[in-house]
């Protein structure tokens, strides 16, 4: 018989059974469950709603089914529904009817909120352990390469030189503020719905303080009609982790173009490509178009999610059994592509020259001549209406901005003297970018500076967490 089949003349029908069962994907929250069932049945204990010795033969139990779940001994059946009430039968079947007194002061919805929100605290945990390392790598890169120039892009047409470190660094931003992001949800996270019963609290002296310094929440949910009925905390993590998603996504697609022919700029590690099965050639950038690819999964959980809370009345319904499927791939496909990305770009080669190359002919130090012209007294309109022309000059004549002499500068501008040539090369139009936050050398160094030391805070209050 079911566990709640007092009520009913018969059985469900066996169709049903298996589209009402979710053991098949929550079985993952059968070590959360447990947790969250030995702190209940200590507080139980502890406010004798049971005796000291149900407590105490109640916790054995679950400490055994824990081990024998880990060893593989166990197999969880469909006709007891979710990984909560086979875990119940479990017990039932291993101490007798004392294990009947379990779920005394307690629902499944209760339940159920508390397990995911400890299997989603220790995940966010992974997680930002993984974004660390990526910081970590980045910032190492970004010490590597910062006096290597590349072109830096608006429309994907070249613009201005920068410096790899200084792009590097960017991405660390990002990624600095997925960090903080992921901290801040485990703030909502971490709150303890344990003791709310269905939806309306208990009749029983039972000790929710005691539940929450148990389990190690920072808080209790205020409200228990609040606390079974919501799952925000879940939409607001994978809203959190489509963001992460986004910005490998879009690092992954320029790497895939500087991975091309075309560009040149990288090559990918043999170990992080794959080959065509008919084009013996090609060596394939598969990893990053993965990651850009699993983005589109994890927006389509964020909406997965938010469609089946949106027309939910409080309380429970049984629509947020559906909860689970889109929480644990948005995990599962975050932890993995933050890993591997991170192991991805500390293998690939950088080929410094051709980067560099690229900032030849773009005529990228365009803006550094206008530039110069201002500094000489010309209006900044007027110096860039001159920069066109000596560009449209050299488009015609297959020419470089730095292929021209003096005389032909000054056939544009009378301002024009020697000094021009030297603010013309590429290096210099890097080292004069002044302002605060520019890819001058400096402000990188700056820019790691900081980066080193947001990590290093990171590892001393990693207990925050
Ligand atoms: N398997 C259910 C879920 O994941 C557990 C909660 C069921 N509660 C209930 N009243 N049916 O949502």
């Amino acid at each position: 018989m079911k566990l709640w089949g007092g009520r009913f003349a018969k059985d469900t029908a066996a169709i049903v059974d298996e589209f009402n069962a979710s053991i098949s994907f929550d079985q993952k929250l059968y070590k959360q469950d447990i947790i969250g069932s030995i702190a209940h049945a200590k507080m139980l204990k502890k406010c004798k709603v049971i005796t000291e010795e149900e407590g105490k033969e109640i916790i054995k139990g679950l400490k055994e089914i824990l081990k024998d779940i880990e060893a593989g001994k166990v197999e969880f059946q469909i006709d007891y529904e979710d990984i909560h009430m086979n875990i119940e039968k479990l017990l039932i079947d291993r101490i007798g009817e004392v294990g009947k007194k379990l779920h005394t002061a307690r629902s499944r919805n209760d339940q159920v909120a508390v397990d995911i929100r400890l299997y989603l605290r220790d995940k966010i945990d992974d997680i930002c352990e993984k974004i660390k390392n990526l910081l970590n790598t980045l910032m190492v890169l970004s010490k590597e390469h910062i006096d290597t120039i590349i072109p830096g892009y608006t429309h994907l047409q070249r613009a201005q030189p920068i410096t790899l470190g200084y792009h590097m660094m960017a991405y660390f931003q990002m990624f600095k503020r997925d960090y903080l992001r992921m901290m801040d949800c485990c703030k909502r996270v971490n709150i303890m719905p344990l003791g709310a019963g269905a939806l309306a609290g208990t009749t029983y002296n039972t000790d929710r303080e005691f539940l929450k310094e148990e389990l190690g929440f920072f808080e209790i949910c205020e409200n228990s009609l609040d606390a079974v009925s919501d799952r925000d905390f879940v939409i607001e993590f994978i809203s959190d982790a489509s963001m992460i998603m986004m910005h490998l996504s879009r690092f992954c697609e320029e790497l895939i173009l500087w991975n091309s022919a075309e560009f040149n700029f990288v090559e990918m590690d043999d170990a992080y490509s794959t080959g065509s099965s008919i084009m013996p050639q090609k060596k394939n950038p598969d990893v990053a178009e993965l990651i850009r690819g699993k983005t589109g999964r994890v927006y389509g959980n964020l909406f997965n999610i938010l469609t089946i809370m949106k027309g939910l009345p409080l309380a429970y319904n049984k629509d947020m059994q559906e909860d689970k499927p889109p929480l644990f791939d948005t995990v599962e496909n975050v932890s993995i592509c933050v890993e591997i990305f991170e192991k991805m770009i500390k293998t690939m080669k950088i080929k410094k020259e051709n980067m560099k190359k690229a900032t030849k002919d773009g005529f990228m130090n365009a803006t550094d001549v206008a530039d110069y012209l201002v500094k000489k007294g010309v209006a900044f309109r007027s110096a860039h209406e001159v920069v066109g022309k000596m560009v449209l000059y050299c488009v015609q004549h297959n020419k470089t901005i730095e292929d021209l002499t003096l005389e032909e500068f000054k056939t544009f501008s009378r301002v024009f003297t020697e000094d021009i040539l030297e603010a013309i090369k590429i290096e210099n139009c890097i080292s004069s970018k002044k302002s605060q936050g520019s890819p001058k050398k400096q402000n990188v160094e700056k820019m790691i500076l900081s980066g080193k030391k947001f990590i290093e805070a990171l590892e001393g209050n990693k207990e925050m967490i």
